[in-house]
């Protein structure tokens, strides 16, 4: 796969077209196809007879790693082609990315349970794609634009690579809308300011746009430079939004999960339109290796939405009273004394009653995502927990109208409707609940698959660490975090309130009425050929079965990949069906 060469200014763009012409005069006629380019991991996809067979990523250009089963999770991908003139065998290639809505919500997660932020989508999307667990790779929700085509076998009856781009969403792929076709380099030219303007707008990391000869027939006559750089080709770059200001103080936010959060309180400077008052600093050990100290002078760049990052102290400003920055040894909400774990680069207040931690366990409780608890944010959770009048979660089902009512702030009405979205709260399902309670390692995805896979709070308080693991997608560090949650006595004592409360501790099974497989219960074991464990139980749910974790009189198919171990043996022993995945999917009677 090729890459492509950069131009840093107009006259550079003037000097490629100008060494193209001499080689091929025609190519100043030829006309452009200017494309945005995508910031995201670069793949191949191998589509035989229109279906999809082999995905791989770009890698050095020459090898890249086959990650087939994590791409069927990207939505935009499709498995099969629509139309009757799709080549019998071609590669397609494109640009996997996180769009910055899902690199904002990856990257909160994340510092919410202790990890370290991603420093851009396309790291978060490459590391996506590297996943083992396609659960995990879906969860991220990726998403996918193609850019062009290579035609192995058959043919392609196009000249241009602007009728490719329409093509390619003939046949049901997405192509990232802002391109157009420009008859010569000035018209080119003159379109840069408005794509330079257009890219920092867009809902996903762009980092350039992209000149690309649009007659296909003048693509093999240019050739390549060094193997690398088509010579049709080119991006051009815009130089990222930078500031300086100064750094009046680094700050440390507290996590739910207890981390230490460094970060940045700057002088207002505004960068690319907006006002930038504060910057990420991840953690310790990258304040150390930039050497930033407190009174600096520092360079601020904000590409895109992302959050301003602090790139450099300018260390020729510097008058001597700087202040190096020392992470402190107590937690700065509680005191009591941080620990840090040997294979972290965070340190974590280790006190559960810590107020910081408290207090953005219960915000998060109550968010969208989890309870979806109206009104009750970072204010109005302070003020109750600073009144009294709660301490966990499970206090807040106690609260009465009349108690809002007498704290500032509040009016009947308003009080009145927090009471009644408190109340709603109770019938979320346990997923939202369980995602809500903040148990570590346990995102939005691995709550909807314990609370899927075990039904209730109390199966799951009772399920053993072998149990839980045994849960597809869920690994043994999940199991061990959520085994860990459950063994705790406060967390006990928590879970029971709760109950009293009137919380919702089930599950709502999806019932699928009818379907090939209504009625039956199967297992699965071993790796699937291409079906990840999590795809293979949607489809199977999606046909009316259940899923199980282990094998018993009541199973009625074992599905078996490579490596089934236990469960593989206990179906024979039990002279239960055993299939692979082609016999699943022929019962399902769908083989896409
Ligand atoms: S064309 C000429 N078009 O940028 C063949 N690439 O820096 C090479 N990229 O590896 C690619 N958007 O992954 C092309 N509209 C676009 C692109 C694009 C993003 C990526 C691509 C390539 C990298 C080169």
């Amino acid at each position: 796969m090729l890459s492509l060469a950069n131009a840093f200014s107009d006259e550079e763009l003037e000097d490629w077209e100008n060494r193209n012409a001499r080689l091929i005069p025609e190519v100043r006629a030829a006309g452009y196809t200017l494309e945005v380019k995508i910031d995201g991991a670069a793949v191949n996809l191998t589509y035989e007879k229109g279906h999809f067979v082999l995905g791989a990523t770009r890698g050095n250009g020459t090898i890249g790693e086959v990650i087939t089963a994590n791409l069927r999770t990207v939505t935009d991908l499709p498995l099969t082609l629509k139309g009757d003139d799709v080549p019998a065998l071609m590669e397609v290639r494109g640009e996997v990315y996180l769009p910055w809505v899902g690199f904002r919500r990856l990257n909160e997660r994340r510092e919410r349970e202790g990890e370290t932020p991603f420093a851009n989508p396309r790291n978060a999307a490459a590391g996506a794609l590297r996943q083992l667990d396609p659960t995990i790779t879906r969860a991220r929700r990726l998403r996918l634009f193609a850019f062009s085509i290579e035609v192995l076998e058959g043919s392609l009856p196009i000249t241009s690579h602007s009728k490719m781009l329409a093509a390619l969403e003939r046949w049901g792929f997405v192509v990232e809308p802002h391109h157009r076709r420009v008859d010569s380099l000035a018209e080119a030219r003159d379109a840069v300011p408005a794509y330079e303007a257009m890219l920092r707008k867009l809902p996903f990391q762009a980092d350039g746009m992209v000149l690309k000869v649009d007659a296909i027939p003048l693509h093999e006559e240019l050739g390549v430079v060094g193997g690398r750089d088509p010579r049709w080709a080119i991006a051009r770059k815009f130089a990222p939004e930078v500031a300086v200001t100064q750094l009046r103080a680094i700050r440390i936010n507290v996590g739910r999960t207890g981390a230490l959060n460094p970060w940045a309180e700057l002088e207002p400077v505004e960068v690319g339109g907006v006002t930038v008052s504060a910057a990420t600093l991840h953690n310790e050990e990258l304040i150390a290796q930039k050497d930033i100290r407190v009174g600096d002078w520092v360079e601020v760049v904000r590409a895109g939405e992302v959050i301003p990052q602090l790139v450099a102290p300018l260390r020729e400003k510097r008058t001597g009273k700087e202040v190096p920055f020392v992470m402190p040894d107590r937690c700065p909400a509680c005191d009591t004394p941080v620990e840090r774990p040997a294979d972290e680069a965070m340190r974590f207040c280790p006190n559960v009653s810590c107020p910081a931690r408290v207090l953005e366990g219960i915000v998060h409780f109550a968010s969208r995502e989890a309870m979806d608890i109206r009104g009750l944010g970072y204010e109005r959770v302070r003020q109750l927990l600073a009144d009294g009048l709660i301490d966990d979660v499970a206090d807040l089902y106690a609260l009465s109208a009349q108690q809002l009512q007498a704290m500032e702030g509040f009016a009947a009405t308003s009080a009145a409707q927090l009471v009644a979205a408190i109340a709603a709260s109770r019938s979320q399902p346990l997923s939202l609940l369980l995602f809500g309670l903040g148990i570590r390692h346990v995102g939005k995805t691995v709550a909807q698959l314990l609370a899927r896979h075990l039904g209730s709070m109390d199966a799951l308080a009772a399920a053993s660490q072998q149990d839980l693991a045994s849960v597809p997608g869920v690994g043994p560090t999940i199991a061990e975090a959520v085994a860990h949650f459950f063994a705790e006595p406060r967390n006990q004592d928590l879970i029971g309130r709760l109950r009293e409360a009137g919380v919702t501790f089930e599950e709502a099974q999806r019932i699928v009425t009818g379907g090939p497989l209504a009625g039956r219960t199967y297992v699965l074991t071993g790796t699937l050929p291409t079906l990840s464990r999590s795809e293979a139980s949607k489809r199977i749910e999606a046909a009316g079965g259940r899923v199980a974790g282990s094998v018993s009189k009541k199973t009625s198919g074992v599905v078996a990949g490579a490596d089934a171990g236990g469960k593989l043996d206990k179906a024979r022993e039990l002279g239960i069906e055993i299939l692979d995945e082609a016999a699943l999917l022929r019962l399902i009677g769908d083989a896409t």
